[in-house]
């Protein structure tokens, strides 16, 4: 193939790649790599090892939605990220590196799409669990899921999911966990610390933030209220804690 019609083939590749390294990282752009490829050899009926969280719960958390699918009703749609999670054994790490007494606090997913985060939340004693997500289409499912999760190792009943723009959201007066798997961009994170800090002006108290695939650590490292937390994580991710 000439040289010039190869370059005009490879070009959008190129385009894509590079923006989805701006959106999910480099670590983001691998895991999707290996997401793809793994779609690929299914089709061809290899069998990769499957998340089998959904088969074994009868819930319905797995698959990658981009927004531009949903009926998004927000002026920051377009830096929203697309819907996908993490593999459940994850979650329960993540959560679990957290040195807290859970029953102290409360759980809240900022993007918590069709809720699976909530589910795995849901195990442990928090006092309550709470999920944003800005499609109404994704929370009617994240609300289906809670109501159908019922390990025999749950131990927070109070779950719920509200269809709201992270942007907007009012953080309750409790001491928190916010849990933040790379939802959005620069422009609602601000927002969002914004908002806590305020809040945390108004009443100081603890709050723990869970950043997996931290692609703007460099916001929440630059907030004056928050210290990164050294802690031994699994995969990609940053602790960051309310400083004293
Ligand atoms: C990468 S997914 C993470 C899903 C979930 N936290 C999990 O770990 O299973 C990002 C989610 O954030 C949601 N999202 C993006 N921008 C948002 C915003 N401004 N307000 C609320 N949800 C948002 C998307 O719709 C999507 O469901």
């Amino acid at each position: 193939m000439p040289m010039r019609k190869r370059a005009r083939l490879l070009k959008p590749l190129s385009q894509k790649i590079a923006r989805k390294l701006r959106q999910d990282g480099l670590c983001g752009l691998f895991r999707q790599g290996l997401n793809e490829a793994g779609i690929w050899f299914r089709g061809r009926g290899r069998i990769l090892p499957q998340d089998s969280f959904d088969n074994e719960y009868g819930t319905d958390t797995g698959g990658v939605i981009p927004l531009w699918k949903l009926q998004i009703d927000s002026p920051h749609s377009n830096e929203g990220v697309r819907y996908q999670t993490l593999e459940a054994g994850l979650l329960r790490e993540l959560i679990g590196s957290l040195p807290i007494r859970h029953e102290d606090f409360v759980y809240v997913d900022l993007g918590s799409g069709k809720g699976r985060s909530l589910l795995i939340a849901s195990e442990y004693p928090f006092r309550k669990v709470i999920g944003v997500e800005f499609s109404q289409e994704l929370d009617v499912i994240a609300n289906r899921n809670i109501l159908r999760y019922r390990p025999p190792n749950r131990r927070c009943g109070n779950v719920s999911s509200i269809c709201v723009d992270a942007a907007d959201f009012r953080f309750p007066p409790d001491r928190l966990v916010v849990f933040l798997y790379n939802p959005f961009g620069t422009g609602v994170l601000s927002r969002v610390l914004e908002n806590l800090e305020r809040t945390l002006h108004e009443h100081r108290r603890e709050v723990w933030i869970l950043y997996s695939n931290p692609v703007h650590a460099d916001l929440l490292d630059g907030a004056g209220f928050l210290d990164r937390e050294n802690l031994a994580l699994p995969d990609n991710a940053a602790v960051y804690k309310t400083g004293n």
